[in-house]
């Protein structure tokens, strides 16, 4: 099955090349031929590589930078979205479009689930939730798939920014009120293909429209740099200690919902697909990225 997804060098575009097995032949998209910010040359490219599964992953995804920046943010996570969606539409091929635990306020006491009202906090937010409400109304044949706190061994993410803080200090304050699911990107990208490979085979309705994909478990920012960093000391960093902040001491242009839990039983008891809890895949990134980057006491 030929499958396009958007971006080049993204976190989830370059776990799906590694995760993708022979049942699909996986093409990537984007800058030069493909630019979100420039809406006009999407869909040609699109409709040359044909794709009969699209996956949308290229997003302008600098949630601080956003604030500044809204007029691009928009451009490219909601006219860049809608010109994928439609020629998705075009060319008869399913979408699924990545989205973001950013499009609600985190002020729920438990997990959002997919119906409960969206009231974004920050632009990033905004931009996203413009782009899922886009996609829906351009294609029918799509999935909007919302996850959250990514991290990998590519790309800049939190667990990288950790490991590079903990090489020159001992102690690094962490936010510990926010929470969510942090969710690895190779887990987020066998979910994906699963999805991508029912979607092909099954139009019914039920299997479109929203879904929750993140890890099955739940930490503050704080709880994953302690367990970073007590992943990297048995690998032969030194000991680094985290010390629990309030997010008003750690200040932000976006400001961030306090709530970013999703609850993802619906595409579970629709798909059958669920994510992992986070600590397990955790260590494979941290094992990766230092590897990667090998440091004088690190003995991997
Ligand atoms: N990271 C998270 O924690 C998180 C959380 C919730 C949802 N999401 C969503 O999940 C998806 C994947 O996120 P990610 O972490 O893989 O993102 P990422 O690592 O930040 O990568 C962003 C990707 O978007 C591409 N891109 C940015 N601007 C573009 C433009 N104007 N034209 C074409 N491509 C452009 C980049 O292109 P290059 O390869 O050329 O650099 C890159 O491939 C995004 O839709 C994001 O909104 C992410």
């Amino acid at each position: 099955m030929r499958i396009v997804v958007t971006g080049r060098r993204g976190q989830i575009v370059t776990a799906l090349r590694e995760r993708a097995d022979d049942a699909c032949v996986l093409l990537s998209a984007g800058r030069p031929e493909l630019d979100l910010a420039r809406p006009s040359s999407i869909a040609q490219t699109l409709i040359d590589l044909r794709p009969r599964i699209i996956i949308h992953a290229a997003a302008y995804t600098m949630v601080d930078k956003a604030e500044a920046e809204a007029d691009v943010a928009m451009r490219v996570n909601a006219d860049g979205a809608a010109a994928v969606a439609e020629a998705a539409q075009r060319i008869g091929a399913s979408l699924l479009y990545l989205s973001t635990d950013y499009v609600f306020d985190g002020h729920l006491e438990r997990p959002y689930r997919e119906e409960d009202p969206t009231a974004p906090m920050n632009m990033y937010g905004r931009s996203k939730l413009a782009g899922e409400k886009r996609v829906a109304a351009a294609c029918e044949d799509s999935v909007i798939l919302r996850t959250a706190w990514i991290y990998s061994p590519f790309g800049s993410n939190f667990v990288r920014t950790m490991l590079r803080l903990g090489e020159a200090r001992c102690e690094v304050g962490v936010v510990d009120d926010q929470r969510g699911n942090p969710t690895s990107a190779l887990d987020a990208a066998d979910a994906i293909l699963a999805i991508a490979m029912r979607m092909a085979q099954d139009s019914s309705r039920e299997l479109r429209g929203i879904f929750h994909m993140t890890a099955a478990t739940e930490a503050s920012w704080a709880d994953i740099a302690s367990e970073v960093f007590l992943q990297a000391e048995r690998l032969g960093r030194s000991p680094v200690a985290v010390r629990r902040i309030a997010t008003h001491e750690y200040p932000t242009a976006a400001t961030r919902p306090a709530n970013s839990r999703l609850d993802c039983s619906k595409l579970k008891d629709i798909y059958g697909v669920a994510l992992p809890g986070w600590r397990g895949s955790l260590i494979e990134c941290v094992t990766r990225l230092l590897r990667a980057a090998p440091t004088q006491n690190a003995d991997v």
